[in-house]
């Protein structure tokens, strides 16, 4: 990347999977508030990121205005920066966004150099209209195009790269400045949509690492459409991967059981190791699945995942797990240590549910 940002991946939150295009002012600032009272500031959490639907109409000049809405973005962008956090906006290399919004086409520098001027901190940049003026084959140059742009402005400001995991993105994307870039199409708040797109990642560990992160889409932990087991398998299963933790839930308004989750600050550093290693999948044995993720000190996350829909106790060898001497096991969901791993540790773990360790060298 450009920048010097995202040495770990970015945590945040993002208003899209909750609010679609229903978005203001007075959330924004009502989420930022509940991020810092929620306690999520401190477990981490640190972007409010505006997705699509705040854009009105571009002036004679082509600055584009914020829709009515957003009636002073810099102002907006003050506030967020006076409660220690950091804001995000988001735009299309297309001359439309997603949602039929003006884009950036042709626009780049310019929409860059607001977003300086605003404040903003990080920048999704999408792709729906895009293949209107650009070919596949010129996707990287117009993610460059921004990048150098978003360089041109001096300001720090992390690049999210959104076109769904096309044209290999995995290859280029450090080298048109991207911090991180979408893997997948849009995640959907079911266990079904959430572990094809987070199984399927480990393929790609290997392009994951400090700077620059593969990013299977957003969290829907609280969005109401999963259970609490399986959030704790889709937070599991992201912070294995490295994934950006961007929260989409509505903040203002969580259960004790989605806080604990979002918050819980040994899965968090999993994903926030400052090794930066991808996980993998190890092995997969009738609906259990396997995965590893090494980390700076020499200990090992393992995550045990239960992808059946009747619980089970899964037996683990340390062959099975490539241990190489001896460790302790601390289970990251409950809390507790269990002391040294055995020949053959038993995992107790519900229907699609998880149980995730850290594995200490002793
Ligand atoms: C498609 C992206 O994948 C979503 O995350 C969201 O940004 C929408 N576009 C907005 O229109």
């Amino acid at each position: 990347p450009y920048n010097s940002l995202a040495k770990t991946p970015p945590m945040g939150w993002n208003s899209w999977n909750k609010f679609r295009t229903k978005i203001d002012d007075a959330t924004v600032r009502g989420i930022a508030d509940a991020m810092v009272s929620s306690g999520m500031k401190d477990a981490g959490y640190q972007y409010v990121i505006i997705d699509d639907g705040w854009q009105g109409k571009r002036d004679a000049t082509g600055v584009l205005q914020p829709n009515p809405n957003f009636p002073n973005m810099k102002a907006l962008a003050d506030y967020v920066h006076s409660k220690g956090l950091k804001i995000g906006i988001y735009s299309s290399p297309g001359p439309r966004t997603c949602g039929g919004f003006e884009g950036s086409y042709g626009h780049e520098s310019q929409d860059a150099q607001m977003y300086a001027a605003w404040g903003m901190d990080y920048l999704k940049y999408d792709w729906c209209s895009a293949s209107r003026v650009w070919k596949d084959a010129d996707m990287q140059a117009a993610y460059q195009k921004m990048g150098e742009a978003l360089q041109a402005t001096g300001r720090p400001i992390v690049y999210a790269l959104c076109q769904y995991g096309r044209a290999h993105v995995e290859q280029w994307g450090p080298q048109v400045g991207g911090n991180l870039w979408r893997t997948t199409g849009d995640i959907r708040d079911n266990y079904e949509s959430m572990t094809t797109i987070g199984f399927a990642q480990s393929v790609l560990a290997s392009s994951a690492g400090p700077g620059h992160w593969n990013d299977p889409d957003m969290l829907e932990v609280g969005n109401g459409r999963m259970s609490n087991e399986e959030y704790r398998t889709h937070f599991s299963l992201w912070a294995m991967i490295a994934a950006p933790l961007i929260a989409g839930n509505d903040l203002r308004a969580m259960s004790p059981e989605i806080h604990d989750i979002l918050t819980n600050r040994e899965v968090i550093a999993v994903d926030q190791d400052s090794l930066g290693a991808g996980g993998k999948e190890l092995y997969q044995e009738e609906g259990i699945r396997v995965w590893s993720k090494p980390l700076q000190s020499g200990d090992i996350a393992i995550a045990v995942f239960n992808t059946g829909s009747s619980s089970v106790s899964a037996t683990l060898t340390a062959q099975q797990l490539a241990l190489q001497g001896r460790y302790t096991v601390r289970d990251l969901w409950l809390h507790k240590d269990l002391g040294a791993f055995p020949d053959s540790f038993q995992a107790e773990i519900p229907a699609h549910g998880v149980a995730m360790y850290r594995l200490h060298k002793s």
